[in-house]
């Protein structure tokens, strides 16, 4: 199972947000010894597949498989399997699955591969507001069903918690230091503005209690990627 980052480079983990292999491969190849991990999410899974994940891997970065699993035990046992036979360094499944999915998912990472997937649970999508929450039944505050989900999926079995920055200091006044916290939603000082609402800076959410920040344009959309993870990590020894 990875460790968790010594060095400020190995914090970073980069969002290759894009439909295509190829300039994903490029950019995990340029980004290689600079960044701790690169993320490949849904969309570039289903266009490229494992293949694709396996074409990535062969640039040396370890891969984290953003795929949020929500199924029975059964099936999301089956898809562990498959993502660390693929050699995934990490793996997202949905808290909400319940508590018998997330062990079936341990028991699965624990005997498929060696070294296994650290194991993430999300919890609520950082895109639902009160009234989304309340059409799906997670009625009351944000705040209290991210707590209640990080609680069951660490019982269960999972190793950590993908959380908005704003949630890291809650889950570690919570969970204390154990829990892997994976954070998105990071924006260096001076990023333009985009989507991401409610962002720290790299050096604010390590210093809240977060270990792996995930990072996608500040790094991806710039001329130079490599110059601009530099920049971060260097921010973050600073
Ligand atoms: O480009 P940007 O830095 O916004 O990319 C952030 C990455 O983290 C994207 O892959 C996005 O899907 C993911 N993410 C997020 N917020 C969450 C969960 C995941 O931005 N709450």
């Amino acid at each position: 199972m990875i460790g968790r980052p010594a060095a400020a480079a190995e914090r970073l983990i980069v969002a290759l947000d894009l439909a295509e292999v190829e300039p994903a491969a490029a950019l995990a190849r340029a980004l290689r010894g600079s960044v701790g991990l690169v993320k490949v999410g849904l969309e570039l899974f289903i266009a490229a597949g494992p293949a694709g994940v396996a074409h990535i891997a062969e640039a040396g970065v370890p891969v984290f498989l953003d795929l949020k699993l929500h199924d029975i035990p059964n099936t999301v046992a089956g898809a562990v399997r498959s993502a660390a036979r693929l050699g995934a360094a990490m793996l997202t499944l949905h808290a909400a699955g319940g508590a018998a999915m997330i062990a079936a998912a341990r028991e699965a990472a624990e005997t498929a591969a060696r070294p296994r997937p650290l194991l993430l649970a999300v919890t609520v999508l950082t895109s639902l507001e009160g009234p989304d929450l309340d059409a799906i039944g997670l009625a009351g505050p944000a705040e209290a069903a991210v707590l209640r989900l990080a609680r069951l999926a660490l019982a269960a079995g999972a190793d950590g918690l993908v959380c908005s920055p704003r949630e890291v200091a809650a889950l570690r006044a919570a969970f204390g230091p154990d829990p892997v916290l994976v954070v998105p939603g990071i924006r260096p000082a001076g990023s333009l503005a985009d989507d991401q609402r409610r962002t720290m800076t790299p050096a604010e959410a390590v210093a809240a209690g977060a270990d792996w920040l995930v990072i996608g344009r500040p790094i991806t959309r710039t001329p130079d990627p490599l110059a601009a993870a530099r920049a971060i990590a260097t921010s973050l020894a600073a």
